[in-house]
């Protein structure tokens, strides 16, 4: 019976043990399996302390934007305003073409005193041109210059020229003033027709057409689109192209001395009825030293020279 009773004890402290050495191993299975599903973890932990150049990378990008964010801000709106600048100086240019191309506010063809017949050698230094003989519509001179004597601007532009021998002469007129003590200017020389036509619908405008036929010429009839005239003053420009400049020391040495460098007063005072403009001692016509001094000599002018019709309009 006791043996019965002692093979029982002796099983169920087996099946005990067992069940204790089973539990055991299967506490470290798990033990195990849990270590390994960290350890990943664990590297990754590593590589993030190696990847503490992640945020240098971004201390290094950030720099990056700001740089951006200064310069991008600046040159752009600095750029931008100077296009939209260019813009306002292109139309400073076009409205002074833009009254060339108006038409003559005139009597058309005529100038409103009759026809005028076409200078036939415009290129001529004696060629008389007048209220009645005009320019052919598109001459030019072709032997423009630049004279080195002063002007009272200081552009080089057009009305800064004179044809090259009346530039030559104009320098000699000038050395020689200079000389005497009388310091000379240019005021206007060269004109084109486009100009001309300018100028005499701005007087008109401002004078009416009966009054600015007095000291204007119609477009192609100018004298100072033929390259040959010019109107002087004194250095300081008082009185420049204005009825005071005459009896000033410079209009009285012009009146002496302009001939002896192929230069005449051209429209002189009291020949208006002949010249057809009041009196300009400032307006100078090179017509070469020995026509210049005839008609000096002889208080002529290029109409009464020629027999010309005089004219009165
Ligand atoms: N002042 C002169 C007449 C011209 O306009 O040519
Ligand atoms: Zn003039």
């Amino acid at each position: 019976m006791r043996t019965g009773k002692s093979n029982a004890r002796r099983w169920r402290s087996l099946l005990l043990l067992v069940a204790f050495v089973g539990l055991i191993i299967a506490y470290m299975t798990l033990e195990n399996r849990d270590n390994a599903a960290q350890s990943p973890a664990l590297t990754a932990g590593g590589d993030t302390s190696t990847a503490s150049p992640s945020p240098s990378d971004e201390a290094a990008v950030s720099p990056s934007p700001s740089e951006d964010g200064a310069a991008t801000p600046v040159p752009t709106p600095s750029d931008k305003p100077e296009e939209t600048a260019k813009p306002t100086v292109k139309p400073t240019v076009k409205p002074t073409a833009k009254p060339t191309s108006k038409p003559a506010s005139g009597g058309a063809g005529s100038g409103g005193s009759g026809a005028i017949a076409v200078v036939a050698q415009p290129e001529s230094i004696t060629a008389l041109v007048n209220k009645q003989n005009g320019l052919p519509r598109e001459y030019e001179p072709t032997d423009l210059v630049f004279p080195d004597v002063p002007f009272l601007f200081k552009e080089k532009i057009d009305k800064r020229k004179l044809r090259k021998e009346a530039a030559a002469a104009l320098e000699e007129m000038f050395a020689g003033a200079k000389d005497d003590g009388v310091a000379l200017a240019g005021v206007s020389a060269y004109r084109s027709y486009a100009t001309q036509k300018a100028l005499f619908e701005r007087y008109v405008k401002k004078d009416g057409e009966a009054k600015a036929r007095t000291y204007s010429a119609y477009p192609g009839t100018s004298e100072h689109e033929t390259g040959l005239a010019i109107d002087v003053s004194g250095s300081t420009g008082k009185c420049a192209a204005t009825s005071c400049f005459g009896g000033s020391k410079e209009a009285v040495w012009l009146d002496k001395h302009a001939a002896e460098y192929g230069f005449i007063i051209r429209y002189p005072k009291g020949k208006q009825s002949i010249t057809g403009y009041m009196y300009e001692p400032w307006h100078l016509r090179f017509v070469g030293k020995e026509l210049a001094k005839e008609l000096t000599d002889k208080e002529q002018t290029l109409e009464e020279y020629y027999n010309a019709v005089p004219v009165t309009k």
